[in-house]
């Protein structure tokens, strides 16, 4: 069985995608950290991400900066959203979350574009969002427990550009696919966000 879990920075996509993973025992893919990797490896080899040859060349990063805290960042998922509009750097990374997507048994994924792009045949599609100042109080909340003091308009603002971008590009923008479920998380608690998931995921799969 193979999830595909898309939509928009903070619509809490990760949180309900890492649960789904535990609670039908598949292997988990954050494709987001992929371009996370490509950004700081950009930006290790002091290139350019609004390049296209210079994203490119950072696609070969090593594994092990996949586990590198400062992908995390604000920072870095900004130079992520950037270095991701170019084409090249969507065909180096297809096939890797191809596989993934591919193994025995099937797998979850979250990203941009996992139902429209990387699994259309998935066997369900959620797309997770949430009104952009709902995401910024979370983003901001977090932030601010890490010991941040960021305004909570410059988050709204970030949020808003990153949209703006992601859906905007013309390789594999951020869109619904024709045939996912939506889940606005905006007014749900994370436990009412996993439990419609589920809901979700198992009427799709009852209908295949
Ligand atoms: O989900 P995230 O915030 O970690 O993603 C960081 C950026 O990477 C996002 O703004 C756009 C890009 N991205 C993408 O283009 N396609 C994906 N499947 C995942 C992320």
């Amino acid at each position: 069985m193979i999830i595909a879990v898309d939509g928009p920075a903070a619509s809490g996509k990760g949180t309900i995608a890492r649960s789904l993973a535990r609670h039908y025992g598949l292997p988990y893919l954050d494709t987001g950290l992929l371009y996370r990797a490509v950004a700081e490896n950009v930006r290790r080899m002091e290139l350019n991400p609004e390049i296209e040859a210079d994203a490119v060349a950072a696609c070969d990063f090593e594994d092990a900066l996949l586990d590198d805290p400062v992908l995390r960042t604000d920072d870095v998922g900004k130079m992520a959203s950037i270095a991701s509009v170019h084409p090249l750097v969507r065909a180096a990374l297809f096939h890797r979350q191809r596989r993934f997507a591919n193994q025995p048994g099937g797998a979850v994924l979250d990203g941009r574009d996992i139902g429209t792009v990387i699994a259309p045949e998935a066997d369900a599609k959620l797309f997770v969002r949430a009104t952009p100042t709902i995401r910024a109080k979370r983003r901001h909340a977090e932030l601010r427990d890490n010991g941040s003091s960021v305004s909570l308009d410059k988050v709204l603002a970030d949020i808003r550009a990153r949209d703006l971008r992601d859906s905007t590009r013309s390789a594999a923008p951020l869109v619904a696919a024709n045939d996912a479920a939506l889940l606005d998380t905006s007014f749900l608690s994370i436990e009412a966000s996993l439990q419609r998931a589920i809901e979700l995921v198992d009427r799709q799969v009852a209908l295949r």
